[in-house]
């Protein structure tokens, strides 16, 4: 058994109808010492199902705070998506689905003696860790203060707006929400339009104090996260301060250069040692797959993974021995690299003699 990579099948207890596109799913985890109790604020957990016959698996971020004791996710339709599609229109509550515990570096650690400035852009469900993060922080830290910056179409599309309106009730003074319109006209013109580079820039020249920051949480889609981004260090926020959550496109990850496609291809048929679950396996690389995970899954062996898009780290294991080199990486910590692990839905060997353990 792999604590980390050892799915829990749960029962779904509610299926709330948050917007016309984006449900937010309740389970039932009966055991209050449960792991799966055990995330931080800001993580995500991978859901797993079968779906008209396939392994379909998502990573979905947690919407509530640790300190509510209960675990619930929010999942948003996207055009063709199976599984957020099967939850926004078949999943009820009763069901079961296969869940991981929660992983993921968007976190921050809370304490209550301080009191710190924290600031969050987010667009469309990037606001589902962002919450999380707001929920705990409010509550953990009764000195802090959260300033959140929320971009979408309409405002029918503003997930967890209720919740939002509440928080700035109950921590009178303490929250400042802003919410950015693409498709509404405000009176205001700062608010209307997206949060690309322009509109962050003027917000942190109006609405909050850059140096003032303690920490910035961006998620959303990718030019909004760079958007802010960008717009933060031009400030002069440090990059220490600013955390950034991708949210993995299903599947096969970015497409392979040349020069990529020439090593994947040399590496075809190299021997590898894996460890996986205390069994020791020799695997050939298959060139065909076009990395380790799948080289590994191919002999039959349960390798764990989620999103096979370098983001997610379900799939990290660590180099024992000769060299590996690894694609993309958001899902990895630079200390974590140091200490050799890699992803290995993102990795190809470099040479013979590679050992690498999924244990470790
Ligand atoms: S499966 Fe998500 S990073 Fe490899």
């Amino acid at each position: 058994m792999n604590a980390k990579t050892d799915f829990h099948t749960l029962r779904v207890s509610e299926v709330r109808r948050e917007t016309p596109d984006a449900v937010s799913i309740l389970f039932d985890v009966p055991d209050p010492t449960s792991p799966l109790l055990a995330y931080a604020p800001g993580q995500y957990l991978t859901l797993r199902r079968q779906i008209a016959g396939e392994d379909v698996r998502r990573n979905y971020s947690v919407c509530v705070s640790p300190l509510d004791g209960e675990l619930r996710v929010a999942v948003k339709q996207v055009g063709g998506g199976r599984f957020s599609t099967f939850a926004n229109h078949e999943l009820k509550a009763g069901d079961l689905l296969d869940v991981l515990p929660a992983a993921g570096h968007f976190t921050a650690a809370f304490e209550a003696g301080e009191a710190r400035n924290y600031a969050a852009f987010a667009a469309g469900a990037g606001i589902t860790p962002i919450l999380s993060l707001i929920r705990t922080a409010l509550r953990q830290e009764p000195h802090s203060v959260f300033t959140l910056f929320y971009g979408n179409r309409t405002s029918g599309n503003i997930l967890f707006q209720e919740e939002l309106a509440a928080l700035k009730n109950q921590f009178m003074g303490r929250l400042a929400v802003y919410h950015f319109l693409t498709l509404e006209d405000e009176d205001i013109d700062l608010f209307n339009g997206r949060l690309d580079r322009a509109k962050c820039d003027a917000v942190l020249s109006t609405l909050i104090d850059p140096a003032a920051i303690d920490m910035a949480f961006i998620c959303g889609p990718e030019g909004m996260m760079e958007a802010a981004e960008q717009a933060l260090l031009a400030k002069g926020v440090a990059p220490s301060r600013i955390l950034l959550e991708r949210f993995a496109s299903s599947g096969a990850g970015p497409l392979l250069d040349d020069a990529a496609q020439v090593r994947v291809a040399a590496a075809a048929g190299r021997s590898m040692k894996v460890v996986l679950d205390g069994r020791r396996m020799t695997v050939a690389f298959d060139a065909q797959a076009g990395n380790i995970l799948d080289s590994v899954r191919a002999t039959g062996a349960a390798a764990p993974y989620a999103c096979k898009g370098g983001v997610c780290a379900t799939c990290r294991a660590k180099v024992i021995e000769g060299e590996v080199e690894m694609r993309v990486n958001y899902g990895l910590t630079s200390e974590e690299v140091a200490q050799g692990y890699v992803l290995t839905c993102q990795s190809a060997p470099v040479g013979d003699g590679v050992v690498l353990s999924y244990d470790a």
